[in-house]
């Protein structure tokens, strides 16, 4: 069983990997972009593309990207496209004109980028594919995100053990909020969390009042706090109200829309209980509200971890060579190699997935704050690490 890393460990080891891992990016190597060293410095350059700043572990994941690379010995371009897709078509066909040697891009709508992703491919500009698979196009090498239908499957096992719902005489009402239907991760969060939780709802354990179960009915355009807001008080007005009935467990994908969900609860919820609401992500509001007791859970992802595989994972492409499972060998952090369960529409994408955790009250502090992820402000309420 590998060991996690501790971000206190993580940081040796990023400093580790650097040199022990030890190929020198700045090195003629002929990579697998036959492309000449582009950077004046005769560097190598990446390009990484975010989707927004406005969802907060997009600012995280796109730091520790810049960070690695630039200790690394990589000319590093980065962008944040305001989740506006025409924005990060020109971010992407800019880095292509700047000659990066290998874009990594976190879509933010993964059916958008085939027209400019193609460019790249006749360039042969390698693309990693991060966090949310990229869709109908040939151009995408690898793909590097967390077990998403893991993250469903961990939300929906959390509702199971808390409720006992294993065997439960008591029956519980349910409301669903899920992601971004743009994004191919969020159909995974939903399958991962409805399987688990699909004999409860067979069985009539679980009950859905407003009768919203399919993904497209429970979806949330760019995962949007007020939207998620808005849905939930309409639910709430129209099932909810006059004690007509009970909410006892608000299945939220990530950590936004819980987000709104809880406020929509605290505005419009006129029942004495408090709602399981289940979340992901980690952001900073929602730890606050996990530890005054409005949140459950929410599903951590250690993005620092996401970028350190996704550097070695650019370096061996750039050396030429041709990544497979050995990669997983070098990383402390648990991330497996799938070669089966991510077909972008032109094929099967292979894909190192690192392993999400459940996050409550009970296990903040050993799993965020003393692995140096977050730090404990005067208030006892979380910060990010900056
Ligand atoms: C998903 C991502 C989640 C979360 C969500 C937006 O694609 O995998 O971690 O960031 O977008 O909050």
């Amino acid at each position: 069983m590998r060991k996690k890393f501790l971000a206190g460990l993580l940081v040796t080891a990023m400093v580790a990997s650097m040199t022990a891992c030890g190929s020198d990016p700045t090195a003629n190597n002929g990579g697998s972009s036959d492309k000449a060293s582009s950077g004046d410095s005769g560097k190598k350059k990446v390009g990484i593309s975010m989707p927004t700043k406005s969802l907060e572990r997009w600012n995280r994941d796109g730091s520790y990207l810049e960070e690695q690379f630039k200790k690394e010995g990589y000319d590093v371009e980065i962008t944040y496209s305001d989740n506006d897709t025409d924005q990060q078509v020109n971010d992407i066909q800019n880095m292509i004109s700047d000659n990066v040697d290998i874009l990594v891009v976190g879509a933010i709508d993964g059916d958008t980028l085939s027209t400019v992703l193609a460019d790249a491919k006749d360039q042969n500009i390698p693309v990693i594919s991060y966090d949310r698979l990229i869709m109908n196009t040939d151009a995408i090498s690898y793909y590097v995100s967390f077990d998403n239908y893991k993250v469903g499957q961990l939300q929906g096992q959390y509702i199971v053990d808390t409720l006992k719902l294993d065997g439960s005489k008591k029956k519980y009402n349910m409301e669903i909020t899920a992601g971004d239907p743009a994004d191919n991760n969020a159909t995974f969060f939903y399958n991962g969390a409805m399987d688990t939780l699909k004999k409860y709802i067979d069985n009539g354990t679980i009950k859905i009042v407003s009768k919203q179960q399919d993904f497209e009915s429970v979806a949330t355009p760019q995962w949007s706090t007020d939207e998620a807001l808005n849905r939930m008080q309409n639910i709430l007005s129209s099932y909810y109200a006059d004690g007509k009935n009970q909410l006892d467990i608000a299945l939220c994908s990530n950590d936004s829309t819980a987000l709104g969900v809880t406020q929509a609860i605290e505005s419009d919820y006129a029942g004495k209980n408090t709602p399981l609401i289940t979340g992901q992500d980690g952001d900073v509001a929602n730890l606050k509200n996990i530890l005054d007791g409005k949140q459950a859970m929410t599903v951590y992802k250690a993005v620092a971890n996401e970028a350190v595989v996704t550097l070695e994972l650019v370096k061996s492409v750039l050396n030429g060579e041709t990544p497979d499972e050995s990669l997983t060998k070098k990383f402390d952090c648990e991330c497996s190699y799938d070669t089966d369960s991510y077909d972008n529409g032109t094929g099967k994408i292979p894909s190192y997935l690192l392993t999400p955790e459940v996050i409550t009250k009970d296990n903040y502090k050993e799993k965020l704050v003393d692995t140096g992820y977050y730090k404990e402000g005067s208030d006892g309420y979380l910060q990010a690490i900056e």
